[in-house]
């Protein structure tokens, strides 16, 4: 079909939507959707994986946004369904009903599925919080990693194995946080969730994944203490694939460029992949109009994404979320009273600055062999 010159300039005008390829072919080919470049096609171009996490409850809710996720998403990651709240009602059964929902959306589409997450201190039921004896609990933990692996064994891209481990402001000297996990069952809990994992499904990938590691006064001591602790796995053979940085960034934040460089060159060295595994940019900085915010957060994602995509290691982007109308950052006190603007589109679904710049930054990533992830 041909378009004509007015749909075509205004096309081309929405940049925007558009890598060049794509407006190219426009002028031969049938509807504009169809040959709209994808976040999902702009990374695999490079051979990186793009995703987003998200919640079965809006994709039921909003068809369209379940087609977004479709069409823009090449790794689908439930944000809550695998949480031990959700996943566990009672110590003897698994509800697996909203993860199941999300691995038929990643299936609808092609996409691959991670699982997030089997370890966290947060999002944990009270029967599980009320165990003391440390033999209930590491029953209760290998019954629960044996399950959740093993249910999605031979399907699941990867998974986070432990979340949020590491905490130099609980003053251990090994750097870890003091949680329920640490109490019952000491340090060597994380050892023996990711040989639980590896056993249940020794075809996903492990990571590890935490927060606090890419900017602000605590980021140094966050990525020396995750360091320490992902060297100290290797050494002990523990099978652990990647580092998931989660990337919950603000407007404003102090990026230290060389010194991210200098710890993703550490752990590449130790032989692990990089996931930045929930990005999203909170604008609470900017008190201006929402082109004023929108700008802000495109440019803090340009400025980061640059640094992390550039290097060979980084294999995975995923947005904690897709859609401003369903991040979580509006339900947390920081976004409360005004929505954020945090993510690739807007609350009508429609794309901002945040996604021709993470568009931009997969797109001009250098390329690498799409079997590093
Ligand atoms: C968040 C979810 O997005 C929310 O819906 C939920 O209420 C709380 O948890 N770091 C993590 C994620 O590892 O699991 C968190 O997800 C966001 C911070």
């Amino acid at each position: 079909m041909k378009v004509s010159r007015r749909v075509m300039g205004r096309l081309l005008h929405r940049r925007d939507l558009l890598g060049f390829a794509g407006a190219a072919m426009l002028s031969f080919s049938c509807p504009a959707a169809a040959s709209t470049r994808t976040l999902r096609q702009a990374a695999a171009s490079r051979g990186l994986l793009y995703g987003a996490s998200c919640v079965s409850r809006d994709v039921a809710a909003n068809p369209a946004y379940a087609e977004l996720l479709r069409r823009q998403c090449g790794v689908i990651v439930p944000a809550n369904a695998l949480k031990w709240a959700a996943l566990r009602p009672t110590p003897t059964t698994f509800d697996f009903s909203g993860a199941d929902e999300l691995f038929a959306l990643a299936r609808a589409a092609d996409a691959k599925f991670r699982g997030h997450v089997l370890v966290w201190h947060e999002a944990m039921p009270d029967w599980l919080r009320q165990l003391r004896d440390p033999e209930e609990v590491r029953s209760a933990l290998g019954a629960h990693i044996a399950a959740a692996c093993g249910h999605y064994r031979g399907r699941m891209h990867s998974w986070d194995v432990v979340n949020e481990a590491v905490f130099p402001d609980d003053g251990r000297s090994d750097g870890l946080r003091e949680t329920f996990w640490l109490r019952r069952l000491g340090p060597g809990y994380i050892a023996e969730a990711f040989r639980l994992a590896a056993a249940a499904d020794p075809s996903a990938l492990l990571c590890y994944n935490d927060d606090g590691l890419s900017f602000g006064p605590k980021a140094v001591g966050q990525r020396a203490a995750v360091l320490r602790l992902v060297e100290r796995l290797r050494g002990d053979g523990v099978p652990i694939h990647a580092l998931g940085i989660q990337s919950h960034l603000e407007t404003g934040m102090d990026f230290r460029a060389a010194e991210m460089r200098a710890f993703l060159d550490e752990v590449s060295g130790l032989g692990l992949s990089i996931f930045i595994s929930e990005l999203d940019v909170f604008d609470g900085s900017i008190r201006g109009s929402v082109e004023a915010r929108d700008a802000g957060v495109a440019a803090t994602l340009s400025a980061y994404l640059d640094v992390l995509l550039a290097h060979p290691a980084t294999s995975v982007v995923v947005t904690w979320g897709l859609s401003d109308r369903y991040t979580w950052l509006n339900d947390t006190p920081r976004g409360r009273g005004r929505p954020v603007r945090a993510l690739p589109y807007d609350d009508a679904l429609a794309p901002k600055p945040a996604w021709t710049a993470l568009e931009a930054a997969l797109a001009g990533a250098p390329g690498r062999a799409a079997s590093d992830h």
